[in-house]
C-alpha cells in the first residue's frame, strides 16, 4: 500500500483459544511482533488501532472443559483472565483485549452471517457428516483424528492438519476415530451452510498475486492451495457450544469457529469504539482489557471498511489458509469490507530442539515466566525477538536466554548506558555538559548515529523485527565503541572539556536509544526515561544529537539489566527434564497385574537387606556380574544381569535387597545363591530396589 495514502491502521493478533495460558510460541509467533508493530506506529504518531481478545468458542474449548469435568463458560472464564492478565503485564499494548463470548461478538458474527445468508452467498446443503454413536455427537474438527490424506500425517484434525498445514473436511481423514469415545464414527445426515470458496477462487488469486511482496513461506502456502483447487466449506457445525446459527431451520447448531473468530476482530473494535463514544466509565472496561481510548477518532467502520486504513493480521504459520483464504473469502461475499494488506505469519518456535506442546506441557508458559523472573519481561521479549522464526522455525535454549542476556542486554547495552549516567553525575554533577568543539570522530558518530532511524524503521515496516532489534543493539554498540575510543575517563584529568563533548554526545546516542528501542522492550525505554528524565520524544526526533539540552539535569543510574545466574537457569531446564519424565512415565502402557496370590505365598519368600562387597565381570558374558554380598546370615556369591546398567566399581557398598531362599543355581560355571531384586521400567532401565537410608544387613522385607 501506498504509504503517503494510509490514514489509519487496524493491527490485529490472532486471538488465541481460550483453553490454555500462552506460551513463548505464541509470544514469539505473533504478540511480540504485532506489539512492535504497533508501539511503532504509535511513536510516529500514526492512527492505530491494535485488538485481540479470546477465542472462545470452538471444539478447543469444549474438549478441555470435558478433560477437566468443567463447563465450557468455566473454561473460558479461567483462561481469559489468566491469558489477558499476562498480556497485560507483558506489556502488549492492546488497544482492546475482547472475547467472543461477549454479546457484541455474538451479535456481530450472527449479522455477518445473516447478511451472507441473505446475498444467497451459502449453498445449503444434506450431507453425510461423522458422529459419534456412543457420545451422541456430530464429530467435526478437534473432535475427529485420523490420517491426512495429503501428508500422512497420523494425528491430523477433521479441519486441519498441522504437519503439512492443509485444510480439510473431516470426511477426507483416512482411519478416522472420533477424540471422544475412541470409537469409528458412523456417517450420518446432517443439513449445513457452505461458503462456496470455489466461487472465489479468481478473486482471491487476484488478491493474493496482487501482493507479491507477502513472506514466502506465506505467498507460496496461498499460491498451493489456489492451485489445488478451492472447495465449498461448511460455515456451520452441530454442536451445542458457540454462536446460535441465524436461520430457521438450524436449531441446535452453530458458527463453525473459524468463521466466527476472525469476526472476533471487528466485534473488538467495535467494542473499543463504542466505549470510546459513550465517555463514561464502563464497568466492561476491566473485563475486556480496554487502554489507550481516544474519544475524538473513533467509528470502528472506518477501521474495517475505509480504503484508506492498512489493516494487518499477525498470526502464526498454521492459522495462514484461515486469514488469507476464508476470512478473504468471507468479506468478499460480504462487500463492505476491506482485505489485509499484509499477513506477516511466523514459523514455529521450538524449545530446546523439541515441538512446543501443551499436552505434553512442553513449553514455557507466559504466566509462570512472570512469576519466575518478576521484572524481565523485557528480557524474555529480546530473546524472542532476536530468535523470532520470521523465515524458518527456530529454537528456544534457556542457555541462549542466559547468553544473550548477559552478553548482550548487560553487556552491550546495560553497559553503556551505565556508564554513560556514571560518568555524566561524577564530573559534571548529573547535568547534561555542553558541546565545545567537534571533531571529526565526533562527527562521524554523529552522522552514523542519523542513520539508523530510517533503517530500522524499514526493517520494521517490512515486518523484519529480528533485523530492526539488531539495528537498535547496533546504536548501543556505536556508543560503546565512542566511549572506548575516546576515553573520558583519562581525558579527564587534561581536558575537561573535551569531555564535555564527548559525554553530550554520548548521552544523545542513550537518548536515542529510548526511542528506538521502545517498540521492542518497552520497560527499559521506561527505565531511561526516567533515568535520563527524557520525555516527549517520538520516532520522528530520533536520529537527532539535540534531545537532550545542555544544563538539563539527568535522574539517577540504575541497572537496566542483571546478570541470569546458573541457578536460575538449571531451575527451569529441570522444570523441562521432569516434563519429560512424567511424559514417559505417562506414556507406559502398564503390564497387567499378575494373577493372585496368597499371603503365604508371600511370605514364604524370604527377603533381606544386603550390602555389596565386591563385584566383578563374569568373562565371556556381557550381562552378567559376579557379586559378593553379606546378607547379614552370611556373605555369598549372587550372579546377577545387571552388567549394561551398572559398573563393578560403582557399586561396592551399595545396598540391596535379596531372596535369600532361592534355591542355589549355577550360571557361567558359578553357584549363585539368591537374587538381587530390581526394577526394570518401560526402557528396559535396571535399578536397585533398597531401602531409602542405610540399613543393617540381614533386615526383613515384608
Ligand atoms: N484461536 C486460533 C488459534 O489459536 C486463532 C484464531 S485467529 C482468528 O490458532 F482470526 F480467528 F481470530
Ligand atoms: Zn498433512
Amino acid at each position: 500500500m501506498d504509504n503517503s495514502k494510509i490514514k489509519r491502521y487496524t493491527v490485529t493478533a490472532a486471538l488465541p483459544y481460550t483453553n490454555g495460558p500462552v506460551h513463548i510460541g505464541h509470544l514469539a509467533g505473533v504478540y511480540i511482533p504485532a506489539d512492535i508493530y504497533a508501539r511503532y506506529l504509535r511513536s510516529n504518531k500514526r492512527d492505530v488501532k491494535f485488538v485481540c481478545g479470546s477465542d472462545e468458542n470452538g471444539v478447543p474449548i469444549t474438549l478441555k472443559a470435558k478433560r477437566e469435568g468443567v463447563s465450557p463458560q468455566e473454561i473460558v472464564d479461567k483462561y481469559h483472565k489468566i491469558i489477558g492478565d499476562s498480556f497485560k503485564e507483558f506489556g502488549v499494548s492492546f488497544d482492546i483485549y475482547h472475547r467472543t463470548s461477549s454479546l457484541t461478538h455474538h451479535h456481530t458474527a450472527s449479522d455477518f452471517f445473516e447478511t451472507l445468508y441473505k446475498k444467497g452467498v451459502f449453498e445449503e446443503e444434506v450431507t453425510e457428516q461423522y458422529y459419534d454413536e456412543s457420545a451422541k455427537q456430530f464429530l467435526a474438527d478437534r473432535y475427529i483424528t485420523g490420517t491426512c490424506p495429503k501428508c500422512g500425517n497420523e494425528n491430523a484434525y477433521g479441519d486441519q492438519c498441522e504437519n503439512c498445514g492443509s485444510t480439510l473436511n473431516a470426511t477426507d481423514l483416512i482411519n478416522p476415530k472420533s477424540t471422544l469415545s475412541g470409537d469409528q464414527p458412523i456417517l450420518k445426515e446432517t443439513k449445513n451452510w457452505f461458503l462456496p470458496l470455489d466461487k472465489y477462487e479468481d478473486r482471491l488469486r487476484a488478491y493474493i498475486e496482487s501482493h507479491k511482496e507477502w513472506r514466502p513461506n506465506v505467498y507460496g502456502q496461498c499460491q498451493s492451495w489456489l492451485n489445488a483447487g478451492l472447495q465449498p466449506r461448511a460455515m456451520t457445525r452441530d454442536l451445542d457450544w458457540g454462536i446460535r446459527v441465524p436461520v430457521r431451520g438450524a436449531e441446535g447448531k452453530v458458527l463453525y469457529v473459524w468463521f466466527d473468530a476472525p469476526i472476533g476482530y471487528i466485534s473488538a473494535t467495535k467494542e473499543l469504539c463504542d466505549y470510546a463514544k459513550l465517555d463514561v466509565w464502563n464497568p466492561k472496561a476491566e473485563e475486556y482489557y480496554i487502554s489507550n481510548v481516544e474519544t475524538d477518532k473513533c467509528g470502528w467502520e472506518e477501521y474495517w471498511k475505509d480504503e484508506d486504513t492498512k489493516l494487518v493480521h499477525f498470526i502464526g504459520k498454521d492459522n495462514i489458509v484461515f486469514h488469507c483464504i476464508i476470512f478473504p473469502a468471507m468479506l468478499m461475499a460480504h462487500g463492505d469490507y476491506i482485505l489485509a494488506d499484509n499477513v506477516p505469519a511466523n514459523e514455529f518456535l521450538n524449545l530446546e530442539g523439541q515441538k512446543i506442546s501443551t499436552s505434553k506441557n512442553w513449553a514455557v508458559w507466559l504466566n509462570e515466566y512472570l512469576r519466575e523472573f518478576e521484572g524481565k519481561q523485557d528480557v524474555l521479549r529480546y530473546v524472542l525477538t532476536a530468535t523470532a522464526p520470521e523465515t524458518k522455525d527456530n529454537d528456544f535454549t534457556w542457555k541462549d536466554f542466559q547468553a544473550r542476556n548477559n552478553n548482550e542486554l548487560v553487556a552491550i547495552l546495560g553497559n553503556f548506558v551505565n556508564r554513560v549516567v556514571v560518568l555524566t553525575h561524577k564530573y559534571f554533577n548529573g547535568a547534561v555538559p555542553t558541546v565545545m568543539e567537534i571533531l571529526p570522530e565526533d562527527q562521524a558518530v554523529i552522522d552514523d548515529l542519523a542513520t539508523y532511524p530510517a533503517k530500522i524503521s524499514a526493517s520494521i515496516e517490512n515486518y523484519r523485527f529480528r533485523e530492526a532489534l539488531s539495528e537498535v543493539m547496533n546504536v548501543a554498540r556505536l556508543g560503546n565503541k565512542y566511549l572506548a575510543e575516546t576515553e573520558p575517563w583519562k581525558v579527564i584529568k587534561t581536558d575537561e572539556d573535551r569531555v564535555r563533548t564527548i559525554l553530550n554526545i554520548a548521552l544523545q546516542i542513550a537518548a536515542n536509544i529510548q526511542i528506538l528501542i521502545e517498540p521492542f522492550l518497552p520497560f527499559t525505554a521506561e527505565k531511561l526515561m526516567k533515568m535520563l528524565r527524557n520525555g516527549g520524544h517520538t520516532w520522528e526526533d530520533a536520529g537527532s544529537v539535540n534531545l537532550l539540552k545542555r544544563g538539563h539535569e539527568i535522574g539517577e543510574g540504575e541497572l537496566l539489566f542483571d546478570k541470569i545466574e546458573d541457578a536460575a537457569i538449571d531451575f527451569q531446564i529441570e522444570k523441562l527434564n521432569q516434563s519429560k519424565a512424567n511424559n514417559s512415565a505417562a506414556n507406559v502402557e502398564a503390564i497387567p497385574a499378575k494373577e493372585n496370590i496368597q499371603f503365604d505365598d508371600f511370605t514364604a519368600m524370604d527377603i533381606r537387606v544386603a550390602t555389596i562387597v565386591a563385584a566383578e565381570k563374569v568373562e565371556k558374558t556381557k550381562k552378567l556380574l559376579k557379586l559378593t554380598v553379606n546378607t547379614g546370615i552370611d556373605e555369598r556369591t549372587v550372579v546377577s544381569g545387571i552388567a549394561e546398567h551398572y559398573k563393578p566399581e560403582d557399586i561396592i557398598g551399595t545396598q540391596v535387597s535379596i531372596i535369600v531362599n532361592l534355591a542355589p543355581r549355577e550360571i557361567k560355571g558359578i553357584l549363585s545363591q539368591g537374587m538381587i531384586l530390581m526394577a526394570e521400567n518401560s526402557e528396559g532401565k535396571l535399578t536397585f530396589v533398597a531401602p531409602t537410608q542405610k540399613f543393617e544387613e540381614g533386615s526383613v522385607i515384608r
